[in-house]
């Protein structure tokens, strides 16, 4: 499909070609999302979640299952446009009817059943169930026999798609002709899939539909790296919610009498974000080892959905998550090389064990790193300022929120007037090697990374690490790391510099090369053994609920805590 938005395309040696088009082949399989008015941040997320609104979840006996329930869905409900198969400890289909009006006409013929897996299907039983209707659904081969007699000889027209689970990463990486291109192959294999997109704005919308009754205004939206364009296959799901109006409206002869919004903020927050763990704990099929977090500087709720395997978390308030979100994405969206830099270097300090998993921590986590590649893209001139961007902003991209600005344009054609020839060129492996030689001798103690600006100054803070947080500069999106992980970053920043260099040699010699040296550490376990925790979390169906964390048992930060 064509991508608009993009104004850089790369050669095979992942060099710039040309940095005036605004149009890209891409290997994205995202249908319609990139075409035309489609482009922009905004118009994509509205865009997924009205495919969210008009999918639903089935759990099915078997991969096998798939068709017949395609077959029934379309005769009871309306016409499927797409359909996926994916497993995780059980079989699944997702299912995106052509209207929204189709997933009303499937969910009234659904009946409130506890199910119970027999062989190669499922049988319920009333009782037991507590009946919270979400689209978050399960298949009985009985029911379908009964209702659907007589259809199952017609032909199906809309085969459902299976995603293919990544290949051995090291061998896919060995057969590449250079490092650029194993850069490449890094990104096109761990990013975020499309059926995974699908199932985090599933997410969202099965929550919202819970919470419209209360919260008639209510959205969930996604945001960080599931939506940002740096998100790999296993990403969380960061959730916001907001319960207010988009626009304020002026008062009706007739209004809703409602309870005074309370005067503490945060107080009001933490109210709602426990109430909302109650019902994701006891209503929301699947969803298990729910957290209350609500007492860290940003009050989250996280849990973790067995159905979509994913971890969630949901936090209310601070909208910054997502205006960072947007001007992410864009900054990858401008240059074909952001996307595979920060993938390479996330990989990377994952295996040299220098990322931090559950912030707040000593180690930079995944966002920190990906904020470390966009300063040095800016200060190579790759990358525009936020400045820039700031300074491009029309009247409507013009927000001062909470004091901070956080105005900059994701408006691609101002963006193209800027002098694009002055731009870098160098391939995504140059700067490989060159975003390690940078940080190898940065000088962190004395200097703090603005990407507001793109350059560095002089910082007053005591913090070992300072990057500014662009849109509230008075907070340091590191402050939780360590000097001595920067001597770690440091040290192996150092070493990668002559094992990058080297590789053309050991690859005449067909030996382990680029990349794969790279990510590989003598005390870790190669980048293709995955563990999941969930993995051992997971239960039987019958057996519905998680774990509620009391309060006294609860972690004391959350991972915007740093700031
Ligand atoms: P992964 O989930 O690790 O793939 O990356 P992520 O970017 O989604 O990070 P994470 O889930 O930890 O955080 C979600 C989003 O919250 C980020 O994308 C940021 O927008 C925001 N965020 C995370 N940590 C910080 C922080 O320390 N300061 C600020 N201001 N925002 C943060
Ligand atoms: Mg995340």
């Amino acid at each position: 499909c064509v991508s608009h938005g993009m104004v850089a395309e790369l050669s095979n040696s992942g060099r710039l070609l040309h940095a005036s088009s605004s149009l890209r082949k891409s290997g994205h399989k995202s249908s319609n999302i990139t075409k035309g008015r489609l482009s922009g941040f905004q118009a994509r997320q509205d865009h997924l979640r009205r495919q969210a609104r008009c999918s639903i979840l089935v759990q099915v006996p078997s991969k096998t299952k798939c068709s017949s329930i395609l077959q029934y869905c379309e005769k009871r409900a309306g016409k499927i446009v797409k359909a996926y198969h994916f497993s995780n400890s059980k079989d699944y289909t997702l299912i995106e009817f052509a209207d929204e009006s189709s997933v009303k006409n499937i969910t009234k013929h659904a009946r409130f059943f506890m199910p119970n897996k027999r062989g190669n299907q499922y049988y319920g039983t009333q009782y037991g169930s507590i009946p919270v209707q979400t689209r978050l659904m399960f298949y009985s081969g009985v029911e379908l026999e009964k209702s659907v007699a007589g259809w199952t000889t017609s032909k199906y027209s809309v085969p459902f798609e299976s995603e293919t689970p990544p290949h051995n990463l090291i061998q896919t990486l060995q057969g590449a002709k250079n490092i650029s291109q194993q850069m490449s192959m890094l990104y096109k294999q761990e990013r975020l899939t499309e059926l995974g997109m699908r199932l985090r704005f599933l997410h969202c919308t099965i929550l919202e539909d819970l919470l419209t009754s209360i919260f008639p205004y209510v959205k969930i939206n996604p945001f960080g790296s599931c939506v940002n364009g740096f998100g790999q296959r296993l990403c969380d799901l960061d959730m916001h919610m907001d319960i207010q109006p988009e626009e304020v409206t002026a008062s009706e002869a007739l209004n809703f009498l409602t309870k005074k919004l309370p005067e503490n903020e945060r107080i009001f927050t933490q109210h709602i974000l426990n109430f909302l763990a109650d019902i994701i704990q006891m209503f929301v099929p699947h969803s298990a080892n729910v957290l209350r977090i609500t007492h860290a500087s940003v009050p989250i709720i996280k849990f973790y959905s067995r159905a979509l395997d994913i971890d969630c978390d949901l936090s209310m308030g601070n909208r910054s998550g997502l205006y960072m979100s947007e001007l992410l994405w864009f900054l990858g969206e401008i240059d074909p090389r952001v996307q595979p830099l920060v993938f390479t270097i996330r990989s990377w300090a994952k295996e040299q064990c220098l990322t931090q998993k559950q912030a707040p921590g000593r180690k930079p986590t995944n966002f920190t790193w990906t904020m470390l590649v966009i300063y040095f893209l800016q200060a190579k001139q790759v990358l525009p300022s936020i400045e820039i961007l700031a300074s491009l902003a029309g009247p409507g991209e013009r927000k001062t929120i909470d004091g901070y600005d956080r105005s900059f344009s994701t408006d691609i054609h101002k963006y193209k007037q800027l002098n694009l020839k002055t731009m870098n060129v160098a391939s995504v492996e140059e700067l490989l090697i060159q975003f390690m030689e940078f940080y190898a001798k940065y000088d962190f103690s004395s200097q703090a990374l603005s990407l507001r600006t793109g350059t560095s100054y002089t910082k007053e803070s005591m913090s070992p690490m300072y990057i500014e947080n662009p849109f509230e500069p008075d907070r340091n999106v590191s402050k939780n790391v360590s000097m001595e992980e920067i001597v770690h970053i440091q040290k192996a920043c150092a070493k990668s510099v002559p094992d990058l260099k080297n590789s053309y040699k050991l690859k005449k010699l067909d030996q382990r090369w680029g990349l794969i040296n790279l990510l590989s550490s003598q005390s870790h376990p190669p980048l293709d053994i995955r563990f999941k925790v969930q993995d051992l979390l997971t239960e039987d169906f019958d057996s519905e609920d998680g774990n509620v964390t009391s309060e006294s048992e609860k972690p004391s930060h959350s991972k915007l805590e740093s700031d």
